[in-house]
């Protein structure tokens, strides 16, 4: 036998008795489940209940005597929120917490481009990881259902399966990182008016085929680990403790084994949070927004309340053990994963990603007479005009508020961009909200303007019309009534008279861009006026150069709407039907029921069955290129139960330039027992196609894309019958049909 010296069998054995006494949670080689039982076999009631609730603004408690750490959340869900102070909104002071702002999430869906939604989630975990969090509050999947809602810019659009299939990648792409997503506002917070008091009153068939889609996709496709409550009510309980939303849909139907987490102050009752589903509560006593007991959060509803139900045998242990294992396997892939990555923090890579984005998700809405890309052999003299050219919108707007490293100006990018090849001269058209400070940001930016309006109109219509292109920048902005938390827009109309300043330098120069930045739809009664409309979302960091970038040609635009542009707000379904903001009750209660009228009908479903004309369609987009589509053809004309369909589509890019076309398939069903909307979207193609490069767009059918919910039975149905395959360049611009059957 081989002779070892004595230290090194002393130290083996040492090594071994230490491998031999690593307890089962602390084992990575150990299944998770496995480690969250032998946890919690440890834990007292009392680090039990701690785990449940907040300990700061933005952190819980883990258990200090095992060594589980902290778990410590960020906003969300365009960058990761500046650090603020224990107990406050306020920001903290840190000089290291700047970060990459990236483009707001209606841009990310307006890309089409799931690949898009990757590249951002992975970055912006990234930026997560590096600033030492383990959840991130975001990204927001709630559906687009009037252009009113204050928050429509953190969400994915109008239609579910565009947003299912975007927010997907997203959720994979930051848990990459070992951060978990926290998936928002779960669900039916579609405006934000009495978001705290609104009881959402809708049909089971809306529910399930519009609202709840982009959660189940984020749960059950991404793989979501934790999901936020959102504050109204429906079926009358706050949706942060909600039997049916919580218990029944996400955690019974769909199998999440994730945790509910309360939007910050979205807890009510502690007997509710007990039994509807929540699992960690914060933002209570201070009502998720500025008012209330500082460090009170020993009174939370799950803190010291339950506690003492439990202690009086009142409260069902094996309840905490549930919402103990869901926090604990929070842990264990978050924090405890001493595998994942270390992050980066406003890396070259992220820029890149963020302007990258920002490029994809820009939609080209109008080019008559091709006056875009701008021409630099005529173009001498640009005249930049309107305040958004020049105001920082990555402050304000509620929680998405961020310290960007830094937010390159669309008049910056466009001097920067084009400075060398013509005269960039400025005026700033009117004057809208000059004010930049969110919770102790500042932008720094000075936007007082003494000046009244009518002279500060005047001189932008004389700056136009010395120039050969005038490039109005307007829109909206992150202040309240505009796109903002906590408050709706009045109306859809542009603010501050921004369609007077447009009609006048729109007669002073019949050489007009208008570029729309903002996170809704907004009336635009020039259209007519202005041969070139472009919609530039909020960009982030590197806003001037995506919009200098498309305007130059540089990045051929390919972006589409995720929303239908209507010309009034009439014609939507939820003002048509006077489904909003809801009518208080008449019982002293402070609730105010809002009933869905349009039911299914949202969006672009609305227009199509009331033959309803929009200012712009639901995923339209120009490029400068042009794009010839060819038959669809079916590889079969009829297909069983369990069969599928595959449609194929050629597209030619019959232009000059380089450029990227989003197919689109809709299906309509011919005939069925219960209403369906004139035709759905269910598939999409981003095809990059070279100056006379044909691809061919392959889409499959199956059951499930022709099913609706049936809400009597409480199913998902594939009725037999007759089918149309639609492709179109948008929800309008139809290019071919092809019908099939099921049998
Ligand atoms: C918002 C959430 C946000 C939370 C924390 C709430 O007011 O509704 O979206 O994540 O605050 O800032």
């Amino acid at each position: 036998m081989k002779k070892y010296p004595l230290s090194i069998i002393v130290a083996s054995m040492f090594a071994t008795a230490a491998i031999a006494s690593t307890p089962v949670y602390l084992d990575e080689n150990r299944p998770i489940e496995e480690r969250v039982e032998d946890a919690l076999s440890r834990m007292t009631t009392e680090e039990k209940v701690a785990m449940l609730h907040a300990q700061s603004k933005f952190s819980s408690a883990g258990v200090p005597r095992l060594g589980i750490p902290e778990l410590w959340t960020t906003d969300g869900p365009h960058g990761i929120r500046p650090e603020v102070f224990w107990d406050e909104w306020d920001q903290a002071g840190w000089t290291n917490d700047s970060c990459t702002a990236f483009p707001a999430l209606t841009c990310l869906a307006a890309t089409w481009n799931p690949e898009m939604s990757r590249l951002y989630g992975k970055s912006i975990g990234e930026e997560a990881r590096y600033r030492k969090k383990d959840i991130l509050l975001g990204p927001g999947v709630n559906i687009y259902r009037t252009p009113l809602n204050g928050r429509n810019f953190e969400y994915m659009g109008e239609d579910p399966y565009l947003a299912s299939k975007m927010v997907v990648p997203y959720v994979q792409g930051v848990q990459s990182n070992g951060v978990a997503v926290c998936v928002k506002h779960y669900a039916l917070n579609n405006h934000e008016v009495n978001r705290h008091t609104t009881n959402a009153i809708v049909d089971d068939r809306a529910l399930y085929e519009i609202y709840l889609p982009a959660f189940k996709a984020a749960v059950q496709d991404g793989g979501a680990w934790s999901i936020m409550g959102a504050y109204n009510l429906y079926k009358n309980q706050h949706a942060c403790h909600n039997q049916r939303l919580l218990n029944d849909i996400l955690k019974g139907e769909w199998g999440f084994d994730g945790a509910v987490v309360s939007d910050w102050g979205g807890t009510h009752d502690t007997a509710e949070a007990i039994t509807n589903g929540l699992d960690l509560e914060f933002g209570s006593w201070t009502n998720g927004l500025s008012s209330g007991s500082k460090n009170a959060y020993d009174s939370y509803y799950l803190a010291m309340p339950y506690l003492k139900l439990l202690k009086e045998g009142k409260a069902d242990p094996k309840v905490l053990d549930d919402k103990v294992r869901r926090v604990l396997r929070l842990a264990f892939r978050t924090n405890m994963n001493t595998r994942r990555p270390f992050g980066s923090l406003c890396s070259p890579e992220h820029v890149a990603a963020a302007k990258k984005i920002g490029e994809e998700g820009i939609v080209l809405l109008k080019n008559d007479k091709n006056i875009l890309p701008v021409n630099t052999d005529k173009v001498k003299k640009i005249a930049v005009i309107g305040e958004n050219a020049i105001k920082m919108m990555t402050v304000g707007g509620g929680s998405s508020s961020l310290k960007a490293k830094y937010e390159l100006s669309p008049l910056q990018g466009i001097k920067n961009r084009f400075g060398d090849k013509a005269e960039i001269v400025y005026a700033r058209g009117y004057v809208g909200d000059p004010t930049g400070e969110y919770n102790g940001v500042s932008t720094g930016q000075n936007l007082k303007d003494e000046r009244d309006a009518d002279e500060i109109l005047t001189e932008a219509v004389e700056t136009a019309k010395n120039a050969d292109l005038v490039i109005f920048i307007g829109g909206l902005n992150k202040a309240p009534h505009q796109d903002c938390e906590d408050s709706d827009r009045k109306g859809l109309e542009l603010p501050y008279d921004q369609d007077k300043v447009i009609r006048a330098i729109a007669k002073a120069n019949k050489n007009l861009v208008v570029v729309n930045i903002s996170g809704n739809a907004v009336a635009m009664p020039w259209v007519k006026e202005v041969p070139a409309i472009m919609q530039a979302w909020y960009l982030g960091t590197e806003s001037g150069n995506a919009i200098a970038s498309i305007l130059a040609g540089d990045a051929n635009p390919s972006g589409k709407l995720p929303m239908t542009f209507p010309v009034t707000l009439s014609d939507v379904g939820a003002h048509a039907t006077g489904g909003y903001p809801g009518t208080p009750r008449n019982d002293g209660s402070n609730i105010v029921d809002c009933k869905y009228n349009e039911g299914i009908f949202v969006g672009y479903r609305w227009n199509d069955e009331n033959k309803i004309k929009p200012l712009f369609p639901f995923g339209h987009g120009l490029s400068y290129t042009t794009f010839k589509y060819g038959k669809p053809e079916l590889d079969s004309d009829s297909m069983t139960a369990d069969g599928k369909i595959i449609v194929k589509v050629p597209v030619t890019n019959t232009g000059k330039r380089a450029g990227a076309e989003v197919v689109q398939l809709y299906i309509a069903d011919t005939e069925s027992s219960l209403p369906r909307p004139v035709k759905e979207l269910k598939d999409f193609r981003k095809l990059y196609l070279e100056p006379g490069q044909t691809a061919v767009a392959e889409f499959e059918i199956t059951p499930d894309k022709l099913s609706f919910f049936n809400d009597s039975k409480h199913e998902w149905i594939a009725e037999p019958g007759d089918f149309t395959a639609i492709v179109g360049s948008s929800s309008s611009d139809i290019r071919g049909t092809a019908g099939f059957t099921l049998k």
